[in-house]
């Protein structure tokens, strides 16, 4: 966060870093720190302070409380200050090891890291040689050593900040966003992105100076380096610059997502892969060494729609428990403006000039990580049935791992909801390659997978702060179901079938409201059964396989019991061997084709005195008079049944979690936006 002319006491400047943090840390809240300036009246003379902690943002704000050096009154008129959450991927977490880390013990370099450099290894090894010596375990030490390192055999005195990291980016490999502040560039933030989101947010109360900020490009190499300074961001003619006119004051936020920012301002700035930010004096400016894929030669200053209540809790325990319970609007949402209720029609925006080419296509291919793919998957036989297309479903990880054959007539899903999934997006960079339409269904605008993919859809659920994915699952369903329907809109075959599905729709944000209050109190009392045990094991069939599945990752998430989803017709296979009495087991039935084979399995269970937790509907007293619990579902067409059945299936998991005493917003070892591979 940097202030300029904008007088901040150093209290202030803590809470807009600390709250930023907060806000982030659904993304990794295993240890944090800040890095500010000392006391000093003269920027330049200021040295930085670190202070990092172990465990969440919490305990990091009470230690700066602590610290008897920190004048909290001192005001500063401008200032930078860096601040990270860790999700830790090298070394343990602890205090050493989270962010920022610094170059020396004199803090000359510091620098706050998203992502994972994947030659660190030897690039240490390199720095070790040359007498640099490592503190912590982490790969992003290497990134302060190394500015370090370029700075200390830098050919000019005046060599800029921008510079230095631009330098530095080129001997880097993996994924970053990076923000860097220096005892020897006071006063200057320099950011920058490759494979990790990063944004940056202005506020002023003056007019901006522009609101497309060119990019400079400029070759750097050792030989003309010179040349370079030259073009140093102070002798740059300002209208490269973004800034308050007049050089009034101005604030400038870096972070790896909006909604760290959106109390301050909705204005922002998507930074592209490679991007060298660099702020000083009230003036932001944008350089890349060569040019970009987009070969957008600006960026714009973009308006957010998100606000800060979407990302409160409000009334709610929990994140997860809001998101759960807003899913009558999120879903509502989903469908606002697209599905026309009257006509029977379908229009999805981000799609329609590029359905001539999908419908041509040789398959769908619809890949995913985690929940997501469990969205992919839920949705296949609907899309297979509607777009009369083979549908593959892919886990991002093993469709890479595979090297999946992929052509230039096949047409890429990629599902995510924070659209910054790092196994996701290099799967859609693996098959833009191989030139296939890339399609991109996220919840995040901005994000990296809906900037990079051909066209695509936004879910329109709203943030999703809980990591436990809930809302984003059923508006990432009815996304792909809208897919389906407007492809088979000139199927003469198709159209009863359709029409049943749209009416579907129509009823689904009543129904999802009707179960939520009656699925509280039910999955209440099945959880009290469940709380004592150590796994659940879970079954369904066709369509309600994945609300199982769902769950049970749910389950594992956020309670830390094993838990597994079968199909109804594999028990006999092999997971029959579980039941017994003490084995908690949940099944959906409902009263569909495969209602004869859920039955055969339900005896199954209970011949072997299991005990099952049933969720079927209202009127299907064959099932509930075999059930130890009954949770009831409303009914609706085939295609969204699993829409309905996963409700009471996340609030079992939620209640299960908060029975069982764990931080449902915060389960262990996870993050909510998975960032590296
Ligand atoms: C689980 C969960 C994860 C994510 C997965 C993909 O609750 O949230 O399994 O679904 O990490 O994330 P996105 O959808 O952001 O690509």
């Amino acid at each position: 966060y940097m202030n300029y002319r904008v007088p901040r006491t150093r209290k202030e400047i803590f809470e807009t870093l600390i709250k930023g943090l907060q806000r982030l840390e659904y993304r990794g809240y295993d240890s944090a720190g800040v890095a500010i300036d000392g006391n000093n009246d003269d920027v330049k003379e200021r040295h930085i302070q670190l202070v990092k902690k172990r465990g969440k943002v919490k305990a990091l704000d009470e230690e700066l409380y602590k610290q008897d050096s920190m004048d909290l009154k001192v005001e500063f008129e401008t200032h930078f200050g860096i601040a990270h959450t860790r999700w830790a991927t090298h070394g343990v977490p602890s205090a050493v090891n989270s962010h920022p880390q610094r170059s020396d013990k004199g803090n000359e370099f510091v620098v706050i890291h998203n992502g994972i450099i994947t030659n660190y290894k030897d690039l240490r090894k390199f720095l070790e040689s040359k007498g640099y010596e490592f503190e912590s375990e982490t790969d992003t030490e290497t990134i302060a050593k190394l500015i370090k390192y370029v700075f200390d055999n830098r050919e000019t005195e005046d060599i800029t900040f921008s510079t230095l990291v631009e330098r530095v980016i080129q001997q880097l490999e993996g994924a970053f966003a990076l923000v860097f502040k220096s005892i020897h560039y006071p006063g200057e933030a320099v950011a920058t992105r490759r494979g990790s989101p990063l944004l940056i947010g202005v506020r002023s109360k003056y007019k901006l100076s522009t609101e497309q900020i060119p990019i400079l490009y400029r070759t750097c190499t050792l030989e003309n380096v010179k040349n370079i300074c030259k073009t140093r961001m102070k002798r740059l003619d300002s209208s490269a610059c973004l800034h308050a006119v007049g050089d009034k004051a101005v604030e400038f936020f870096f972070a790896s997502d909006a909604s760290a920012i959106i109390e301050h301002t909705n204005r922002v700035i998507f930074l592209e892969d490679d991007d060298i930010a660099a702020a000083a004096d009230g003036k932001l400016s944008i350089h890349r060494v060569k040019r970009s894929a987009s070969d957008d030669p600006s960026r714009a200053i973009q308006t957010l729609q998100m606000e800060l209540q979407q990302i409160m809790k409000g009334n709610f325990s929990a994140f997860m428990q809001k998101e759960i319970f807003e899913q009558p609007e999120s879903v509502f949402n989903t469908m606002r403006g697209r599905v026309n209720f009257e006509t029977n029609t379908v229009l999805l925006g981000g799609l329609k000039d590029h359905l001539k080419e999908i419908r041509r296509c040789r398959r769908l291919i619809v890949i995913g990580c985690g929940t997501s793919y469990h969205a992919a998957v839920a949705t296949r036989q609907v899309l297979e049935e509607l777009t009369e297309l083979p549908v593959m479903v892919e886990l991002a990880s093993d469709f890479l791992d595979r090297n999946t054959p992929v052509f230039r007539d096949d047409v890429c899903f990629f599902i995510s909801q924070s659209g910054e999934t790092a196994d996701t997006l290099l799967a859609l960079r693996y098959c833009k390659d191989r030139g296939a339409l890339t399609v991109g269904i996220t919840n995040t605008v901005g994000s990296s997978i809906s900037r990079e993919t051909d066209c695509g859809v936004h879910i329109n659920a709203g943030p999703e702060v809980g990591v436990a994915s809930t809302k984003a699952y059923t508006s990432q369903f009815i996304s792909l179901v809208m897919f389906g329907l407007m492809m088979s809109e000139d199927r003469i075959s198709l159209q009863n079938r359709r029409q049943e599905i749209i009416r579907g729709l129509r009823s689904l944000p009543d129904l999802v409201k009707s179960i939520l209050p009656l699925s509280q109190v039910r999955t209440r009392e099945a959880d009290s059964v469940l709380t004592s045990e150590s796994a659940v094991l879970q079954m369904c069939i066709l369509y309600n396989e994945m609300p199982c599945r769902h769950m049970s990752l749910k389950i594992k998430e956020i309670t830390y019991m094993h838990s597994e989803g079968i199909l109804a017709g594999e028990l006999k296979h092999g997971p029959l061997a579980l039941i017994d009495k003490q084995m908690p087991v949940i099944m959906v039935i409902m009263k569909d084709p495969c209602f004869a084979k859920c039955q055969n399995a339900l005896q199954q269970v209970t011949a072997r005195q299991g005990r099952p937790i049933i969720l079927c509907s209202k009127d299907d007293t064959e099932s509930s008079k075999f059930a130890y619990k009954t949770i009831e579902l409303p009914h609706t067409v085939d295609c969204l049944q699993g829409i309905l059945s996963v409700i009471p299936l996340q609030l079992l998991s939620f209640h299960l979690a908060v029975l069982r005493g764990y931080d449902v917003d915060f389960p262990r070892n996870l993050a909510k936006s998975v960032t590296v591979e």
